[in-house]
């Protein structure tokens, strides 16, 4: 089973294209050791021809440029793409949705949830409707969750989809964003059918509910929330009022934090590695003290174009 990572960024990218922060500045001008990075989502295979999305990320036409896997080119219109499964409902995570119409009807697999603001505050469901349209899957809860139903791709026998609800917010835009609802964030453990090993893939991570403890100990690969180093950088920077937790992100630093909680997994020793990482995040520049302190923990930080075989 292969994993390509196909951005590593948050919302806005890296460089964000109105900011000049330390990190943005640097990348643009070459005086940081940074390299460029896209919005979040990644592709997962177990043949390396048929793939499922992980997140429409609204930069998923460069990705597909850029990952010639994407692309097999079988016939005149053709996509490696055979589905889409979607974290959560974030402008990051699904417009790309719309870059994807003129393809043939794509099987979406989402919570009632997310397919909800997809109807309704942010209703890109029925505008695609007038060109591909979306062929929704429900990703459903067993209960009231946190545990939900695994899923089986068609087309991608190799690899099994195991949801589970995650404590987190809805989008800014959602009409319920102070009321947050089982089913707005998902996390989702990878398995390799052969084999029995697995990626836990969970770019937003607000706090350490048993559930995910659970996932971070069975999984062989971490793949989680590197958005931000501390808890008051947006602020720190003067551009939010919004701390970390206000957004539902797990900040890397301090007691408690994803270093820590990375830590804990210990003796056990999956691979370990930060994504949809901030513009704003020291870790970005590779000369910096807080990537050194990643490494002594042995924890890696996603670049676009990754791969991981699991
Ligand atoms: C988030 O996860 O909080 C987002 O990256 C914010 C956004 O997309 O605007
Ligand atoms: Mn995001
Ligand atoms: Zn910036």
């Amino acid at each position: 089973m292969k994993i390509i990572v196909l951005g590593s960024a948050a919302g806005g990218g890296f460089p964000q294209w109105n900011c000049n922060c330390h990190n943005c500045r640097g990348v643009r001008g070459g005086t940081v050791a940074a390299t460029p990075r896209t919005q979040s989502s990644i592709a997962v295979s177990a043949n390396g021809t048929d793939w499922v999305l992980i997140n429409a990320s609204p930069d998923i036409l460069a990705q597909i440029r850029a990952t010639p896997a994407l692309q097999p080119a079988r016939a005149m219109r053709d996509t490696g793409i055979s589905a889409v499964i979607l974290m959560d409902a974030q402008i990051d995570h699904v417009t790309g949705l719309l870059m994807l119409r003129e393809g043939r009807s794509l099987p979406l697999y989402c919570t009632p949830a997310v397919w909800n603001e997809l109807n309704t505050s942010l209703p890109l469901a029925p505008v695609l409707s007038h060109y591909c349209g979306l062929r929704w899957q429900s990703l459903e809860t067993i209960g009231d969750g946190p545990a939900m139903q695994p899923v089986h791709v068609p087309g991608i026998d190799g690899v099994r989809f195991r949801p589970l609800a995650l404590s987190s917010k809805a989008p800014p835009y959602s009409s319920h964003r102070a009321r947050p609802e089982v089913g707005d964030n998902v996390g989702l453990l990878i398995e390799n059918v052969a084999t029995g090993k697995s990626v836990f893939y969970a770019p937003g991570l607000g706090a350490l509910e048993p559930q995910v403890y659970a996932a971070l100990r069975q999984a062989d690969c971490v793949l989680v929330d590197g958005t931000f180093w501390s808890g008051d950088e947006m602020i720190r920077h003067g551009f939010s009022v919004k701390s970390a937790a206000d957004m539902g992100h797990l900040p890397q630093s301090g007691e408690g934090g994803m270093i820590a909680v990375l830590d804990s997994l210990a003796p056990r020793a999956p691979r370990k590695i930060l994504i949809h990482i901030n513009n704003t995040n020291p870790i970005l520049d590779k000369a910096s003290e807080p990537r050194a302190i990643l490494a002594r923990h042995g924890i890696e930080v996603a670049f676009d174009g990754m791969e991981i075989v699991v």
